[in-house]
C-alpha cells in the first residue's frame, strides 16, 4: 500500500521540483541582467552629463567639481584627453588603467560600455566621448562590489521563497497521493474480502471519477456474487425438492404394488402412476440439461426456414386430441404463406409448452387461440388462453426457474415451474422476446416476437 504512494509521490514531487528549479533559474537569470542592465545605463548617463557639462565649460575647475561629485557618490569618474592621458579623476588610476587602455577609441556620441563583467571584474564600465574643441574621454566606473552585493539579498530571497515552495509542494503531494491511494486500499481490501468468499462488502461513494466507477463496479460485483450464491442454493434446493417428490410416489407405490395383494385393475392403476411419474422426473431432468447448456453456451440454435402454416397446422393435430379429451378447443389462425428462421425442434418445445400451460390451468369448455401474424417485419405468435388466468404479484416472476403460482404441488395438479423458464432462454437465444398479460379469472395472453419474417422461403434462405 505504501509503495504506491511513495512512488506517486515521487513522481509527482520530481516533476514539480524540476519545473520549479527551472523556473527559478530563469527567473533569477533574467532578474539579474536586468538590474546590471540598469545599473550600466544608469552610468552612461551619468556619463554622458559630465560630458555634456565638461563640453559647455572645458575649464580646471569643471574637471576638478566633477570629480569631486563622483568622489562623493558610488560611482568614480576618470577624465582623459584624447590621448588617454589622465586630466582628473576620482580614484586612484592605476586601480582603473587597464580598462582606459583596453577601450577603443573610436566611440559613438551615446558612448560604449566598456566593461560589462560584474561576475570577474572588479569595476563596470562606460565611456563618453568629448567632442569639440578640447576632446577627450569621461570614463565611469562603478565597482562591482555593490552588484554583488545586491545579488546577494536577490539569492537570499530566492532561497527563502524556493523552500517555501518545495515545502508547500511536498505538502500537496502527501495530501493529493494519499487522498487518491485511499480508496484504492479501501477497494483492494473490498476484493481481498470477496475473493475469500465474503460478499458483505460496502465501498464508499467517492464520487464520478474512474475511481468512483472502479468502486461501483467492485460493490455491483459483490452484490451479484451474492445474488447469485443465494440463486444458486435456492435453486439446488428446488431441484433437490423436485426429484423427491416424484421419488417419493414412485417408492410409495411400487412398494405397495409389491407388497400388497391387489387386484389387475388397482396393480394397473399404481403401475400408470410409477409410470408417469417416470415420466415427469426424466422431463424435469431433460429441462435442466437444456437450461445447464443454455447457461454454459454450449446450447446451439440451428436456424432453418420454417414453413409456419404448416408447422402449426402440425403441432394443432398433435394437440387437439388432448385439448378435446379436456373438452377444450384449440383455435388456430394463420397466414396462408409465411417463413421464418428458427431452430424448428426449439420453436416446437416453446409452443408445446405454452400450449400446455393452457390446458393446464385452463377449465373444461373454455377455447385457446394460437395467431400467427407479421407486425414490422417480425413474425408474431398469440397464446391467449381463456383460463383462470395469474395474479398480478406472480407475473414479474413468472419466468424463474422453479416458479409456481400455486406453491403447493400435488401430483394431479401443476408441474415442475421450469416451463416458462425454458421457454424465456429458447426465445432470447433466438434473438427473440416474450412478453405475458394476464387477467385473474378471464385468462392469459403470450406474445411471442421472432425477428425476419418473409413471405418467400427464397428470400429468407439468402437473408
Ligand atoms: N396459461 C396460464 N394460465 C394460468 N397460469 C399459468 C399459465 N401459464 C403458467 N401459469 C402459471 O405459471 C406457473 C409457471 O409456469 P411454468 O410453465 O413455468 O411451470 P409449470 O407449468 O408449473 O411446470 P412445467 O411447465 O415445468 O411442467 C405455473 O405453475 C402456473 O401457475
Ligand atoms: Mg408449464
Amino acid at each position: 500500500m505504501k509503495k504506491l504512494s511513495i512512488k506517486l509521490g515521487l513522481v509527482f514531487f520530481l516533476i514539480i521540483f524540476g519545473l520549479e528549479v527551472s523556473m527559478f533559474f530563469f527567473l533569477h537569470s533574467a532578474l539579474v541582467d536586468s538590474r546590471v542592465e540598469e545599473e550600466l545605463i544608469a552610468l552612461q548617463a551619468r556619463g554622458n552629463s559630465h560630458r555634456d557639462i565638461l563640453e559647455k565649460n572645458f575649464d580646471q575647475m569643471t574637471l576638478s567639481h566633477v570629480a569631486l561629485m563622483e568622489s562623493e557618490a558610488n560611482t568614480d569618474v576618470v577624465v582623459t584627453d584624447k590621448n588617454k592621458n589622465v586630466l582628473d579623476t576620482s580614484l586612484p588610476p592605476q586601480s582603473v588603467e587597464k580598462y582606459i587602455k583596453e577601450s577603443s577609441t573610436d566611440i559613438p556620441r551615446e558612448g560604449i560600455i566598456v566593461e560589462e563583467h560584474w561576475k570577474d571584474e572588479a569595476y563596470i564600465a562606460t565611456v563618453s566621448p568629448i567632442q569639440g574643441q578640447h576632446a577627450g574621454y569621461v570614463y565611469m566606473f562603478q565597482n562591482t562590489d555593490s552588484i554583488h552585493a545586491l545579488i546577494d539579498r536577490l539569492n537570499k530571497h530566492f532561497l527563502i521563497t524556493g523552500l517555501i515552495a518545495v515545502a508547500l509542494t511536498i505538502a500537496i503531494i502527501i495530501i493529493l497521493s494519499k487522498g487518491l491511494v485511499k480508496p484504492l486500499n479501501k477497494m483492494k481490501a473490498a476484493t481481498a474480502k470477496i475473493s475469500k468468499g465474503d460478499f458483505s462488502v460496502t465501498l464508499p461513494k467517492t464520487g464520478n471519477d474512474e475511481l468512483g466507477e472502479l468502486s461501483k463496479s467492485i460493490q455491483l460485483l459483490a452484490n451479484d456474487l451474492n445474488y447469485l450464491r443465494k440463486e444458486r442454493s435456492d435453486f439446488l434446493a428446488s431441484i433437490s425438492h423436485e426429484l423427491r417428490t416424484p421419488l417419493t410416489y414412485i417408492k410409495g407405490y411400487a412398494d405397495i404394488v409389491q407388497n400388497r395383494n391387489l387386484t389387475p385393475g388397482e396393480r394397473r392403476n399404481y403401475l400408470n402412476i410409477i409410470t408417469e411419474e417416470t415420466k415427469r422426473l426424466s422431463d424435469l431432468v431433460t429441462d435442466l440439461f437444456d437450461l445447464a447448456k443454455i447457461d454454459n453456451n454450449s446450447f446451439v440454435i440451428h436456424k432453418e426456414p420454417i414453413d409456419l402454416p404448416d408447422f402449426i397446422r402440425r403441432i394443432e393435430q398433435k394437440l387437439t386430441p388432448a385439448f378435446q379429451e379436456k373438452k377444450m378447443k384449440l383455435i388456430v389462425h394463420c397466414p396462408t404463406k409465411l417463413y421464418v428462421l428458427a431452430d424448428p425442434a426449439r420453436l416446437e418445445q416453446i409452443l408445446y409448452n405454452l400450449l400446455d400451460n393452457a390446458l393446464k390451468y385452463s377449465k373444461s369448455g373454455t377455447f385457446t387461440e394460437l395467431t400467427v401474424h407479421i407486425n414490422d417485419q417480425d413474425v408474431h405468435i398469440i397464446i391467449k388462453d381463456t383460463g383462470k388466468g395469474i395474479p398480478a404479484e406472480d407475473l414479474p416472476h413468472l419466468f424463474n426457474r422453479f416458479y409456481r403460482v400455486e406453491k403447493s404441488r400435488t401430483r394431479a395438479s401443476g408441474g415442475s415451474g421450469m416451463g416458462l423458464a425454458i421457454v424465456k432462454e429458447l426465445i432470447t437465444a433466438h434473438g427473440g422476446t416474450i412478453t405475458l398479460e394476464s387477467d385473474m379469472g378471464k385468462g392469459t395472453q403470450l406474445d411471442i416476437r421472432l425477428e425476419g419474417a418473409l413471405l418467400n422461403e427464397d428470400d429468407l434462405t439468402r437473408g
